[in-house]
């Protein structure tokens, strides 16, 4: 093998005041599937996420709940972490923005671009309410349409008519909150000089850092001029404190990447960490050779692909080697729809099915774009019970009783078919490819197409008939040793997808956690385990009471 790479991977942060739904799932489940490759593959990968634990949603939904912020966060907190243990997601750590780390890195980040003259102080006007005696986020004024006069839109844009306006020009604007007239206040506030770092963005936007498509966006905003960035707030608000103005807090968008930090340096300080020589600075230091990878979703862009290097780069730190982005879920061609069910929570989904289908299905769909992707819920099932259940698993079951029952569970010391073998792993370097450029649904496919011809061997070799037949009984031993190797190459090459089934195989076959490099060489001569189905058919009726819940999730939402 090469050299192994060191590679610290991240998923955005999840809001902490709301569940994890399928929508966010594509994310976690593209990045998982990533960072278990780079494992597999013997490289020194570290994935990590956190809670996004600050803001005025936040507070305000635990004053709603007669709780503190800090209860609020700590109940999500574990909701989250138990969704994605659910599905697998295989996090090294799992930190929150609301953390001694964060703070620390928040407030140095901050004060080395303001020593640098990266920060600028402007008095701006701004809705105040005087009732709850704070200013209102866009978000939290309402009003009527100025374009078309629909009653109760929020401060940005209508729902009704698409347009979209600044706050003040609403009509009978209230704050969502007490219902008062917003007065208009002003107060001062601290901005980042975006600016000042355009030549930086500029090379780091061609420096291949980006897709396509993303860097495509980029040049649009450069062409728009880059605008100074208000990461100040006012009290109350949940969040850190500025370290040098009483009264004035970091705006949750300015520690939520800086979380990314502070998860890795919580990770360097455990045991876990220690136990691995980790170092911070090694991956964070200006002109580190590690890779830092950043997966989120096409609508923060902006805060990714702008603000964070440039800051990072003002404080003198590294800037990210990639921003990986993703379209959105629709659920059967439509955005998901709670009174449709399709809406379906975490929770919701493992309540009735496998995770593993979910992450096969959407690994099947994804590829290295932006563009969003579909759920078809009759796809899905199709999908899952032809090539999982109806291809992969299949192989397994039609070889391994033969080998239990008849060679008292020994694999044969040589394969039927060394040419069949060597077929199949040449494909080993044309897989690895396409997970490393993000290609999943490629690499589903090529490994869906050496499935049938798994299958297709032993239709031809017909086990069942030879294991009538007089005298064939080594032969019999070496046509199932053959198929139950193909299937070891299937699963091993499926196992980012899969850690579950693939953990089941493994016992199965009574081998070490496989690596990639193990699938060059055929297991022979070695015992295994009684065959036990490792999946079974996703039946109408999961899917079915699946949709039915979420539309109860809902009644019990809004009652
Ligand atoms: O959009 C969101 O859901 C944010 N909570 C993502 C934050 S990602 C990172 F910057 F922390
Ligand atoms: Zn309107």
């Amino acid at each position: 093998m090469t050299q192994p790479r060191d590679i610290l991977i991240t998923s955005a942060l999840p809001y902490a005041n709301g569940p994890i739904h399928i929508g966010h799932l594509v994310e976690y489940i593209q990045t998982d599937i990533w960072a278990r490759f780079q494992k597999m593959r013997g490289h020194n990968c570290w994935y990590v996420c956190a809670d996004d634990a600050h803001g005025t949603p936040i507070m305000l939904k635990a004053r709603q709940e007669g709780i503190t912020p800090e209860e609020l966060i700590a109940r999500v907190a574990d909701e989250h972490r138990a969704d994605f243990d659910g599905f697998r997601i295989g996090f090294d750590h799992y930190h929150s923005t609301h953390s001694p780390e964060n703070r620390h890195y928040a407030s140095l980040i901050y004060e080395r671009n303001r020593d640098a003259g990266h920060i600028a102080k402007r008095t701006i006007e701004q809705a105040y309410d005087p009732v709850e005696q704070m200013f209102l986020p866009d978000r939290f004024i309402k009003g009527e349409c100025p374009k078309c006069g629909a009653a109760d839109q929020y401060g940005d844009n209508c729902e009704a008519c698409g347009a979209s306006y600044s706050p003040a020009e609403l009509k009978h604007p209230h704050s969502a909150i007490s219902g008062a007239v917003p007065e208009q206040r002003q107060s001062d506030h601290y901005f980042f000089k975006l600016a000042d770092f355009e030549d930086l963005l500029k090379t780091w936007t061609r420096a291949g850092s980006l897709q396509g498509q993303v860097a495509n966006k980029l040049d649009e905003w450069f062409d728009a001029g880059l605008k100074e960035w208000d990461i100040s707030r006012d009290a109350p608000y949940f969040g850190f404190e500025m370290p040098d103005h009483p009264g004035k807090f970091f705006y949750v968008w300015l520690d939520a990447p800086i979380g990314y930090m502070a998860s890795f340096q919580h990770l360097c300080d455990s045991p876990k960490g220690q136990a691995a020589g980790l170092h911070f600075d090694h991956f964070w230091e200006p002109e580190s050779p590690a890779e830092v990878y950043h997966f989120i979703g096409k609508d923060i862009i902006y805060f990714h692909a702008l603000f964070w290097p440039a800051m990072l780069h003002g404080a003198g730190f590294r800037t990210p080697t990639a921003i990986f982005a993703h379209g959105f879920l629709t659920v059967d061609g439509q955005k998901m729809s709670k009174s449709r069910g399709t809406f379906i929570k975490a929770r919701t989904y493992l309540d009735h099915l496998n995770p593993e289908y979910l992450r096969y299905y959407f690994a099947a769909k994804l590829g290295s774009g932006v563009d969003d992707i579909d759920l078809s819920l009759d796809d899905f099932q199709a999908r899952v019970n032809s090539d999982l259940v109806g291809k992969v698993v299949n192989i397994a079951s039609r070889t391994a009783g033969f080998i239990s029952k008849r060679f008292d569970g020994r694999l044969a010391a040589e394969l039927a078919s060394p040419a069949l073998f060597e077929t199949f792993a040449e494909a080993n370097q044309r897989i690895a490819d396409a997970y490393e450029a993000r290609e999943y649904s490629r690499a589903v496919r090529e490994i869906m197409i050496l499935a049938d011809q798994a299958n297709q061997y032993i239709d031809e070799q017909a086990p069942w008939v030879v294991a009538k037949q007089e005298g064939r009984d080594a032969e019999l031993q070496r046509i199932c040793t053959q198929g139950l190797n193909l299937f070891r190459l299937l699963i091993g090459w499926l196992k980012p997808v899969l850690p579950a089934t693939a953990e089941a195989a493994e016992q199965f076959l009574q081998i070490e956690p496989l690596t990639w490099s193990q699938l060059e060489t055929p297991l022979l001569d070695h015992g295994i385990a009684k065959f036990k189905p490792l999946m079974t058919r996703i039946e109408p009726k999961q899917i079915e009471a699946m949709l039915e819940a979420s539309k109860e999730d809902l009644a019990r939402a809004t009652s």
